[in-house]
């Protein structure tokens, strides 16, 4: 039978990231598909702080095992700016150009270029807590390219390759993403089991 878990996001693009890597041995369910329509709180200060309490919050209010996960952009010459703050970099509105164009105009002249994705997965199953982490290292691009992706991904370059996120193919993107590292710890941990 397969094992039905939850993830705590109505992103479709992620919950599309997700499903094709694991590779339909698990039931992915997203909130909209357990009747959640709140938003759900995310008011603590680093990666590991969200994730988990996005994950207990789905837990206590549905009963239901669950992951939820939290990436930042971190950027060396902005000292990890965006950081946690990634979503919301240019205001409430979740704007991913102006996101993007706040970090451009930050970066103007700036030759230091270094960034890094980091996403942090919790899983809550059988009543524990668990954290999985997953990276990537590159560089902030000086304009944006590619139209695939989302978020920063137009203006984000993983190291050891000529394109952008946003030029690259989901799988070419998931083989080597933050998130598909995470992704990728979570479902050998739940293979393991
Ligand atoms: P979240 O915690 O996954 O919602 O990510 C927070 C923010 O980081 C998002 O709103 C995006 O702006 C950015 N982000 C997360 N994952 C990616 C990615 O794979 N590519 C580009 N930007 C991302």
């Amino acid at each position: 039978m397969k094992m039905k878990l939850v993830f705590a996001t109505n992103n479709a693009h992620k919950l599309e990231e997700i499903r094709e890597m694991a590779g339909g041995q698990y039931e992915i369910v997203s909130l909209k598909e357990i009747g959640c329509q709140e938003e759900i709180p995310e008011e603590q200060d680093t990666l590991e702080g969200n994730a988990l309490q996005k994950a207990r919050f789905v837990k206590e209010r549905y009963g239901a095992d669950c992951f939820a996960d939290d990436t930042g952009l971190e950027i060396a010459a902005l000292g990890g700016e965006p950081g946690v703050r990634s979503a919301r970099y240019a205001g409430e509105g979740h704007d991913s150009e102006a996101n993007m164009r706040k970090v451009l105009a930050k970066m103007e002249g700036v030759d230091d270029r270094r960034a890094r994705f980091r996403t942090v997965i919790a899983l809550i199953l059988d009543g524990e807590e668990h954290l999985f982490e997953g990276e990537v290292r590159g560089e902030i691009l000086r304009e944006k390219h590619g139209a695939e992706g989302f978020g920063y991904d137009p203006i984000f370059r993983p190291e050891g390759f000529a394109e952008s996120f946003a030029e690259m193919s989901l799988d070419a993107k998931n083989a080597i993403s933050h998130r598909g590292r995470a992704t990728r710890a979570l479902i050998r941990f739940l293979n393991g089991r």
